[in-house]
């Protein structure tokens, strides 16, 4: 792969300089990648018009080409063009949770290039909520994809320098905005049966949804035990957000947990394994062995999710041999982040 040199452009995130915003857009305009912050992770963007650009995200990324992007968008008439249909459901959504980290699932339109879609008939949308992946989209007037803007099967970014370790060198601009609010992706949803259907639990919560849905389901083939079902969400089925380190996920009642990993801790310190104990701040106290790292409150699990990745790529950089995380009640984002633990272990429990 070609060595770019990388142009990093620090931008106020509460109130985005215009000309730096414009020299970006033009980046994507030509059909380059800029990564931007949006109010979960950073994303790599390309114009989602130009296939030659977005297969470049692929490339940057290192991504399997099988997993389809999110199409980004700043006004909900850019819409239009993109999909065939809009359902009534979809009004209801958007009207309710965009600007926002909710991704909803329609059917493309032909100008849709397939490298986008994966060759599916769907193609996945939202609208962020953030001044500057707003600014952006809108001076560079076009529909914007963008994936996580980490190396494929990395933790997602969650600070400009996240982006910096994976993909400097290999992009047109980095946006430096400073941390993203939320720090797990979007809740990516599946309107097209009665149900509305979770293929990604993430920023916008089953509770929120419940709000304007009587009922909302997740993929059955997200559970755990159900190896056999292929998730309608092709980014499910890979290992992702993984560090380099072996994880181990620790769920039950929070005292049971919190002695677990206690033993578990001293079985790997013996064999001479560096650990990683990755604590809530109700227990972080009880570790003696290890390295600790409170990742946050669980009675505020919206502060886990916060520093979750943040947390691993720092065991990364500590360079542990294994990771042993206290899981967290499955309850509002608390699904999500049990999700993005699950899946950072490769399901060890
Ligand atoms: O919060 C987010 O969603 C971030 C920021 C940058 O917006 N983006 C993000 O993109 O997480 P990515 O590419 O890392 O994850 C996109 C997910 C994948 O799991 C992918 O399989 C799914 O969305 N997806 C995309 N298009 C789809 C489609 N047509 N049908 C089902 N799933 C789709
Ligand atoms: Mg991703």
């Amino acid at each position: 792969m070609i060595r770019k040199n990388t142009q990093i452009i620090k931008i106020d995130e509460n109130n985005p300089e215009s000309g730096k915003i414009k020299i970006a857009a033009d980046v994507l305009k030509k059909g380059g990648l800029v990564a931007f912050p949006t109010e979960t992770v950073y994303g790599l963007g390309a114009n989602a018009l130009d296939e030659k650009a977005v297969s470049n995200i692929f490339m940057a990324k290192g991504r399997p080409d099988d997993n389809p992007l999110i199409v980004h968008i700043a006004d909900i008439s850019q819409i239009d063009s993109l999909v065939e249909d809009i359902p009534e459901k979809a009004f209801k959504l958007m009207e309710r949770f965009w600007p926002g980290p909710l991704t909803i699932i329609f059917n493309r339109s032909k100008i849709v290039p397939d490298k986008i879609t994966g060759g599916l008939s769907t193609v996945a949308i939202r609208m962020p909520n953030h001044k500057i992946s707003l600014k952006l989209i809108r001076e560079a007037n076009l529909p914007i994809a963008a994936p996580s803007a980490n190396t494929s099967g990395r933790p997602s970014p969650t600070d400009s320098l996240h982006v910096i370790e994976d993909l400097n060198g290999k992009i047109d601009v980095i946006i430096e905005g400073g941390p993203t609010g939320i720090g797990v992706e979007s809740t990516v949803l599946d309107i097209s049966g009665d149900v509305p259907l979770i293929l990604r639990p993430g920023g916008v919560t089953q509770e929120d949804l419940e709000e304007v849905f009587p009922k909302v389901e997740y993929d059955p083939a997200l559970s755990i035990g159900e190896a056999n079902l292929v998730p309608k969400s092709p980014g499910q089925k890979y290992r992702h957000y993984s560090p380099k380190a072996d994880m181990i996920v620790v769920e039950g009642e929070v005292k049971s947990i919190a002695q677990s990993i206690i033993e578990l801790s001293n079985t790997y310190h013996n064999e001479g394994k560096k650990v990683g104990i990755m604590a809530t701040s109700q227990n972080h106290n009880k570790y003696s062995s290890g390295t600790v790292i409170t990742v946050g409150d669980r009675n505020k699990p919206e502060t886990i999710a916060a520093s979750l990745f943040k947390v691993l790529r720092k065991f990364d950089e500590i360079g542990v041999d294994i990771i042993i995380a206290e899981g967290i009640n499955e309850i509002g984002i608390g699904k999500a982040i049990m999700n993005r633990m699950r899946k950072a272990a490769g399901k060890r429990r």
